[in-house]
């Protein structure tokens, strides 16, 4: 008998990260650096779950994350996202207003039970109901009707909110009381999903049921639509990320604002995250270049110190000291990325930044020290990437791979016959006069100083919806976990073992020597 088993072999070739990640700490490695070798496996990636937790309020059900980029993340990206199980950040690069707005639009998008109604009253005009439906941008426009002492009045249905019936009063126009179909709490019982789709089957043409309590006050509406989509999305393996009231789940961006003498504006910040906890905001994201400075630490403290409870994500770092430093400040999640991006020239103009495996795996030791998560934001363009990735960080921030999709804002350009969309850097220059300079640590209003941009304008191919990028890359992540042998997330990150790729194993990864047929869609 040999004294060691050949399988013994594996473990000098292919190491766990500590072993791994030391003996390389020379070298600056990225995720086309490195590959995971394979492990004995009896799971199927169909088995597999995605589910991570960024910090004790905040669950996803999919580890990915949009990024807050103005040619990235507005609402229907974000409801895209939260409907396939991740999150979405609002981007900052516009007025607090319409930030505002687009969160309204992604926590009343699907809506199972909706506790608190929008309402209108009798004397309203119906003018004044289309103003409130563009300045708050909802997607929808029926409203309950409740006087004074919130006991319901009537309905008033969308087809009666146009403008030609503007200067008539919302009880001209309602549906009165009587013909309103409602049902009491106690009649919803434990599962009023069940009860709710039973009732649309039963009263042909009903789309809208109102709750309401024993002294006849609204407490909830619930609408056809929303069931319907619920009770599909309750067959589906990846689940919506809600929050604790069924609503889709919001993240947005904010910036370490400062004032004319250039100290951190601590009341318009407060002002700022107050006004989107209000509309029901699940984290908020105070997102700049370099994390691991003064101005985005004190940022993370006014708000950790007003809002106790509300998760924030802070970055962006690149070293254990910048995660200690904003977990200290009250960061829950700290972005983990300088210069990765691609659209990112950050370290062709200010010579710094890590490349992400490297990065990941210093500040993943310290996240795990101070009990925060990390995401990996930046320099994803694969499925492999993410397994890679989440072998690090509890879940990972993508741009580019969302930008092209239709969901992502700005319209689709045709350029020789290709269809194309807009992504530009948050530190590009038309980036930055639009409002996102104080993430590269400048001003847009200051002309007297030269401004480097640390961000490229560019076109990404248009890709269709984000539901069919997502089922790639979660099809992706799942084969990776399989052969790993890992069922979830957790099992993914202790079982990973690294080996570097020389370039022409670099090579030898990707399709070669074929002539390669385009699949069609
Ligand atoms: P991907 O690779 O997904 O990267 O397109 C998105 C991430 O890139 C960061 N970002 C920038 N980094 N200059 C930079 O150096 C920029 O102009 C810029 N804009 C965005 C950001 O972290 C984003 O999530």
């Amino acid at each position: 008998m040999p004294a060691t088993r050949a399988s013994n072999l594996d473990e000098t070739f292919y190491r766990g990260a500590d072993s791994f990640f030391t003996a390389h700490a020379d070298i600056g490695l990225t995720f086309d650096d490195v590959t995971l070798a394979t492990l004995y496996s009896d799971i199927l990636p169909s088995q597999t779950k995605l589910d991570s937790r960024l910090s004790d309020s905040l669950q996803l059900n999919i580890p990915i994350v949009s990024a807050d980029m103005d040619t990235v993340t507005e609402s229907r990206l974000a409801i895209a996202l939260a409907l396939n199980g991740g999150l979405g950040l609002i981007h900052y690069n516009m007025p607090e207003r319409d930030q505002l707005g687009e969160v309204s639009r992604v926590k009343y998008h699907v809506q199972g039970l909706i506790q608190d109604p929008i309402k209108v009253s009798p004397d309203q005009l119906i003018g004044d109901v289309l103003g409130l439906i563009e300045e708050k941008k909802f997607g929808f426009s029926t409203f309950p009707v409740v006087d004074d002492g919130g006991a319901l009045v009537g309905l008033l249905s969308g087809h009666v909110v146009k403008p030609r019936y503007a200067a008539k009063r919302v009880s001209e126009a309602l549906t009165p009381r009587s013909q309103v179909h409602t049902v009491t709490k106690q009649q919803l019982g434990k599962d009023p999903i069940a009860v709710a789709d039973r009732f649309f089957t039963d009263h042909v043409g009903i789309h809208k049921l109102l709750v309401v309590d024993d002294e006849d006050r609204l407490h909830g509406l619930i609408t056809m639509s929303d069931v319907e989509r619920i009770t599909q999305e309750r067959k589906a393996q990846f689940k919506p990320a809600r929050d604790s009231q069924f609503r889709l789940i919001c993240g947005a961006a904010v910036s370490a604002t400062r004032n004319a003498f250039g100290e951190l504006d601590r009341e318009r910040i407060l002002n700022h995250v107050g006004a989107l906890v209000e509309r029901g905001v699940d984290v908020v994201a105070v997102s700049t270049a370099h994390g691991h400075s003064k101005g985005v630490g004190d940022t993370v403290k006014v708000v950790r110190d007003a809002f106790p409870k509300l998760p924030i994500i802070a970055g962006n770092v690149t070293s254990a000291a910048g995660v200690e430093y904003l977990a200290d400040c009250g960061a829950n999640v700290v972005k983990v990325g300088q210069g990765p991006g691609s659209i990112c020239t950050t370290r062709v103009v200010a010579g710094v930044g890590i490349p992400q495996m490297t990065a990941l795996y210093v500040c993943s030791k310290a996240a795990s020290e101070k009990k925060v998560s990390i995401l990996a934001d930046g320099g994803i363009t694969k499925s492999g990437d993410i397994v890679k990735a989440m072998t690090l960080a509890q879940g990972v921030i993508c741009g580019g791979i969302f930008a092209g999709c239709t969901e992502a804002p700005g319209d689709v350009v045709e350029i020789g016959g290709k269809l194309y969309k807009q992504y530009r850097g948050m530190g590009s220059l038309s980036a930055m006069k639009a409002g996102s300079a104080a993430r590269y640590g400048h001003d847009k209003a200051d002309t007297t100083r030269k401004v480097a941009a640390e961000g490229v304008e560019a076109l990404k191919e248009a890709c269709g919806p984000v539901d069919r990028v997502l089922a790639g890359l979660i099809g992706g992540i799942q084969s990776g976990m399989g052969y790993l042998g890992a069922d979830n997330l957790e099992q993914l990150r202790s079982k990973a073992r690294y080996i570097r790729v020389s370039p022409a194993g670099q090579r030898e990864a990707a399709p070669h020597d074929v002539v390669e047929l385009k699949a069609k869609n």
